[in-house]
């Protein structure tokens, strides 16, 4: 089975995606967050995350949000003219300022709407489409009517997040309703939702032995080494994930800080990531990088916190 690393807005972006592949590996595949056509232009922020200049890791799908082929045309453009062959739909997203536009799982409830997108992807010959998907936005059963115009587009896979939109992160995924969709669905499909752990892996896997992958997404910035311990078959020590983490954080650091001027700004890209991050670490040390106010506070307390002793 193959593991993905999930698209995540804010977290996901180049250097995280460049230094966790050279350090901790273990990935087949890595999505970006999604890009998005607002007033007449993409962010230049989004560009730089998807430029090739910008990226070290092979197997990297470009991913685009778009209700219309209006939308989804400049996008396309810009992946093409980087030279990608590949792209992911987002059919997920719950934001409300995405789904309001009927962007993402705003998409779900509005087949003809996926039928106008999927015909699209046709023109783009040359190109393999995926899609990432939901359940549905409000109803289970939503995948239902959709899933015929998917299963007639020529799609490379399906990630899906067996959830609804209205849901956002709350109840637990649905593994029946995902068994269903498995069945029904012509595509290879990924499964994606709350692993966190090895076992978690392994017991998808036992699940659905046909699965062509999972996909991890704060899993993995919760525990970077969840490929390699998939493909070795056992967990690292704490001593071992300290010194990974160490080494990613502190390149991580590297590449960012000319990036990020004076403390608010870098303090803002790099404590969110503790929120995630080794959620067994004891309170007593996570505490002081979430309140550190400034840089060198910040760097102490995670010095302290990778020093492996608890
Ligand atoms: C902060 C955040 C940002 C996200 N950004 C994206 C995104 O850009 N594209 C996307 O398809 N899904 C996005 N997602 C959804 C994740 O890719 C994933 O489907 C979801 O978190 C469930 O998987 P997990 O339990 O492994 O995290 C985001 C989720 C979170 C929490």
């Amino acid at each position: 089975m193959k593991i993905y690393s999930a698209p995540l807005q804010g977290f996901t972006e180049a250097v995280w995606r460049n230094v966790h592949s050279a350090v901790f590996g273990g990935i087949d595949g890595y999505f970006t967050p999604f890009l998005r056509y607002e007033h007449g232009e993409i962010r230049s922020k989004d560009i730089r995350d998807i430029e090739r200049k910008n990226n070290s890791v092979e197997n990297l799908v470009p991913q685009i949000i778009a209700a219309t082929p209006d939308e989804m045309h400049p996008l396309m453009e810009l992946i093409a003219n980087e030279g990608y062959t590949c792209a992911d739909i987002n059919m997920g997203c719950s934001f409300a300022l995405q789904v309001r536009k009927k962007h993402g799982a705003g998409l779900l409830p509005h087949p003809d709407m996926v039928a106008v997108l999927m015909e699209e992807t046709r023109r783009w010959s040359g190109f393999t489409f995926s899609v990432k998907m939901r359940l549905g936005w409000e109803s289970k059963d939503e995948w239902r009517v959709l899933l015929p115009i998917l299963n007639d587009t020529p799609l490379s896979h399906i990630t899906m997040h067996p959830r609804l939109g209205i849901e956002q992160y709350k109840k637990a995924a649905d593994i029946d309703a995902f068994n269903e969709f498995f069945a029904a669905c012509k595509h290879p499909v990924i499964y994606n939702g709350d692993i966190s752990s090895l076992a978690d892996i392994q017991r998808i896997e036992t699940l659905f032995p046909e699965l062509c992958g999972v996909m991890i997404g704060r899993g993995l910035l919760a525990n970077p080494a969840l490929g390699i311990e998939y493909s070795r078959g056992c967990e690292l020590t704490t001593e071992e994930m300290c010194r990974l983490v160490r080494t990613m954080h502190d390149e991580m650091l590297r590449q960012l800080t000319p990036r990020l001027q004076g403390n608010t700004q870098f303090l803002t890209k790099m404590k969110p990531y503790w929120e995630y991050l080794l959620p067994t670490l004891p309170k007593r040390l996570r505490k002081p990088i979430l309140k550190a106010t400034t840089t060198e506070k910040y760097q102490s307390a995670v010095a302290n916190a990778l020093n492996g002793d608890w």
